[in-house]
């Protein structure tokens, strides 16, 4: 048997999906009980076509998402667009059309979530994402998964890898803040508009993410207090080091009486902190709870392999799924009605 996949855009994190593919096809088999083929790929128009086609590339390249959306031999719709729209769109069309989705669209999970998680329960198929917060790190199923047992009361993350690499390159190595930008662009880290890594709204997305998997619940993007690291200077830095301390954009999300509160904002951290020794493009997120303890899970943030990696994975647990004959369980079940979120007073 083979489950077929079909692949919206073909930039930095798709591309490195053949790759995984192909190095770890018997493994692959094993764990999905099936052959994964990649069946379509969506690019932009005829130009992108010609070139990736000029470039070895060897797929069958559509410009019309309806040319996936009407083909009811692609099980899996793998989105990795970015943005909201047209992907929103392109997602809730094929959730309706009854194809499972993979995603690594943290926009688009933290803005609109809830509405395309009830698209897919209302059409009995499932929507994945693990790659939409830390990258490579497996966070959101290690949340969901082993963590049943267990009542989390505080998550703190370093869940940017752009805004990382950079402040490490600029504390470093004395780069500039463009040079430290323009390098996490070129390495694929950034986003195509780097302005949310910067301003903190990425990892205010993340945020948004990682509070329905470790609280149960949903505090809204516009309660997430957040601000970037446009304006940390050299002298912020320096104080900061001769204070035995070094800077880190640190997301934080606490469970108190009244709710969940969660925020972003460049952090003071102790140089002994687990979270301070978190540099370059590596993010870390680390859980406080009352049986675990002190737990932290650290891995890189973002680039092509470490979040294909998470892609594929959530693509070979649906195909499990499909090759059964069993309905796909949501991505994330943990949720409680009765707790609300707010914004910090
Ligand atoms: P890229 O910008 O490298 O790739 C996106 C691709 O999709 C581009 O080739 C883009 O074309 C194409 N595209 C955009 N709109 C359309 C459209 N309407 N039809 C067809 N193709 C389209 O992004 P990434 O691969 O870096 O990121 C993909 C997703 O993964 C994003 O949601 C991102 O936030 C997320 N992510 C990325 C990580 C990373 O390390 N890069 C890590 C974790 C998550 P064009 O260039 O012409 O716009
Ligand atoms: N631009 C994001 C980052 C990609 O740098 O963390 C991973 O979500």
């Amino acid at each position: 048997m083979t489950v077929n996949i079909a692949l919206l855009g073909f930039g930095t994190v798709a591309s490195g999906i053949p790759f995984l593919l192909k190095e770890n096809g018997a493994k692959i088999i094993s764990a999905a009980n099936t052959d994964i083929a990649i069946a379509k790929v969506l690019v932009r128009d005829e130009a992108e076509k010609n070139s990736l086609l000029a470039q070895g590339h060897d797929y069958h390249f559509v410009t019309d998402i309806l040319d996936i959306i009407s083909d009811d031999s692609v099980q899996i719709v793998v989105e990795l667009m970015g943005r909201i729209e047209p992907a929103k769109t392109f997602i809730t069309q094929a959730l309706q059309a009854k194809k499972h989705v993979v995603t690594a669209n943290k926009d688009l999970l933290a803005l609109h979530g809830a509405e395309l998680l009830k698209v897919a329960a209302d059409n009995q198929v499932a929507l994945y994402y693990e790659a939409a917060v830390a990258g490579g790190i497996p966070i959101l199923r290690t949340l969901a998964n082993s963590y049943t047992s267990d009542k989390i009361t505080k998550v703190l993350g370093v869940v940017n890898g752009t805004s990382n690499f950079m402040m490490t390159k600029m504390v470093d190595e004395g780069w500039t803040y463009d040079e430290a930008l323009a390098e996490a662009s070129r390495l694929g880290y950034a986003e195509s508009d780097p302005t949310n890594d910067v301003d903190g709204i990425d990892a205010a997305y993340k945020m948004v993410i990682l509070s329905q998997f470790a609280f149960g619940m949903t505090i809204n993007f516009d309660d997430v207090r957040h601000e970037g690291i446009r304006h940390i200077t050299p002298a912020d830095v320096k104080l900061a080091q001769k204070l035995g301390f070094v800077i880190k954009l640190v997301g934080e999300i606490v469970e108190r009486d009244s709710g969940i509160y969660a925020e972003v904002v460049p952090t003071f951290l102790p140089k002994s902190h687990q979270l301070a020794t978190v540099n370059g493009v590596m993010n870390a997120v680390f859980v406080e709870s009352i049986g675990i303890g002190e737990a932290m899970f650290y891995g890189p943030g973002a680039g092509q392999k470490p979040t294909a990696a998470s892609v594929v994975a959530d693509i070979i647990q649906l195909s499990h799924y499909i090759s059964k004959s069993e309905t796909a369980p949501a991505f994330n079940t943990f949720v409680r009605e009765t707790v609300y979120a707010k914004k910090e007073d």
